[in-house]
């Protein structure tokens, strides 16, 4: 009984191994380590004291993946493989199609051949588009995607419908996360993207340790509280235990299932920005720039369902997250790099 993890080493990715470790589960990583660093596993292990197998996968490949399905006794997969930058996806669309779509459908093949039946998928936000309101529920539109990734989310939601109508044993959960932030309690594992950070956590975070000069808040004009953009940030840590709750979940073997991840509230630009130098001590500078295209309003979600169906909701808060994401990035000034 082992739980195949695609993308396990990445941000989001190492967070959930370190709960399924800690809770007893045996788990299997694949990952092709094109955003992520084999120091991971170290950590995982400093955490944990376990090390999970690690397969270097490119999970596009059926022949890469294929022996991995031979060799483990696979029950459960949780799907998080994927590029995710959403700068990047407008300049290379096709791109992202091949490696978040193509990869999907590899592993769908696989899974139906070996007889896996549950399987877990990193969703977003980004499927719901534009929001006509806040908060999101999961029976709410979809589509009008604002750029090519969230385009692929969307894509292998409805692979993902399709593979569930044709396979009566499917049991699949879509979760849709919202705003990611925050870090393990130990400051060894964390968020570490390359090159300037796109998302606002990891730039706050870098101008609190000097590596960067100030944040850019794009615009200020928006209807929001303060007219900065708000959003709906869960710590990682949470979302990391939805990850399990939805294994539960599929347990009770209940088809098709979408789930929102989110706190249910919503925080401002300048709101994170307080709460992280209340939580660090350090003052960010911040420049008010012009809004960034694609972006909305607001954005936050629903949590009921996920409450009502899994029992799971998030237990931390935005200061408990700064404090967290801070802690990592003052032990890690360079992410995993020495
Ligand atoms: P991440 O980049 O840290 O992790 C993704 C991992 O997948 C990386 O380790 C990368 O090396 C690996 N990977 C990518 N393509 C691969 C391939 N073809 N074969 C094997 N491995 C591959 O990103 P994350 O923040 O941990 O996100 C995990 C998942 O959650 C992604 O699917 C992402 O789209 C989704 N998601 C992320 C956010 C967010 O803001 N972080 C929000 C909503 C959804
Ligand atoms: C949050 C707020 C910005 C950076 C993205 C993806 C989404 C999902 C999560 C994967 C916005 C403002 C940001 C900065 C700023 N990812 N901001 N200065 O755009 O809500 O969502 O990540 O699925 O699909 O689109 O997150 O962190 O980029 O921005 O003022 O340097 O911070 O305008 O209001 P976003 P974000």
């Amino acid at each position: 009984m082992s739980i195949l993890v695609t993308g396990g080493t990445g941000y989001i990715g190492s967070h959930t191994v370190v709960e399924l470790l800690n809770k007893g589960y045996d788990v299997v990583i694949v990952d092709n380590l094109c955003n992520s660093k084999l120091e991971v596993l170290n950590r995982i292990f400093k955490i944990t004291g376990k090390t999970p197998r690690f397969y270097k996968v490119d999970v596009r490949y059926e022949e890469e993946l294929r022996p991995i399905f031979e060799k483990e006794k696979i029950t459960d997969i949780i799907h998080f493989a994927g590029l995710k930058s959403v700068g990047e996806s407008v300049k290379f669309p096709e791109l992202y199609e091949e490696n978040n779509v193509g990869s999907s459908k590899v592993l769908l093949k696989l899974m139906s051949e070996f007889k896996v039946h549950n399987l877990v998928f990193s969703s977003s936000a980004t499927v719901y588009g534009v929001p006509k309101h806040v908060p999101l529920m999961e029976d709410d539109p979809v589509g009008g995607c604002t750029n090519p990734y969230g385009q692929t989310k969307l894509d292998i939601e409805y692979l993902l419908k399709d593979y569930a109508k044709e396979h009566k044993d499917a049991n699949i959960a879509i979760l849709r996360y919202f705003n990611p932030i925050g870090a393990h309690q130990s400051g060894l594992i964390g968020e570490d993207p390359q090159g300037i950070p796109n998302n606002l956590m990891p730039y706050i975070t870098q101008v609190a340790v000097g590596k960067r000069e100030f944040l850019n808040v794009w615009g200020n004009d928006y209807h929001t509280i303060d007219g900065t953009g708000v959003r709906d940030y869960i710590h990682v840590l949470d979302l990391a235990d939805g990850h399990l709750a939805a294994l539960r979940k599929l347990a009770e073997k209940p088809g098709l299932v979408i789930y929102n991840l989110g706190t249910g509230r919503g925080t401002s630009v300048l709101e994170l920005v307080a709460a992280f130098e209340k939580a660090s001590g350090v003052k960010i500078k911040y420049v008010i720039g012009p809004r960034r295209s694609g972006d909305v309003d607001e954005n936050y979600a629903d949590v009921t369902k996920a409450k009502r169906e899994m029992n799971w909701e998030s237990k931390y808060n935005i200061e408990d997250a700064c404090r967290d994401s801070w802690r990592w990035q003052k032990n890690n000034p360079n992410g995993y790099d020495e």
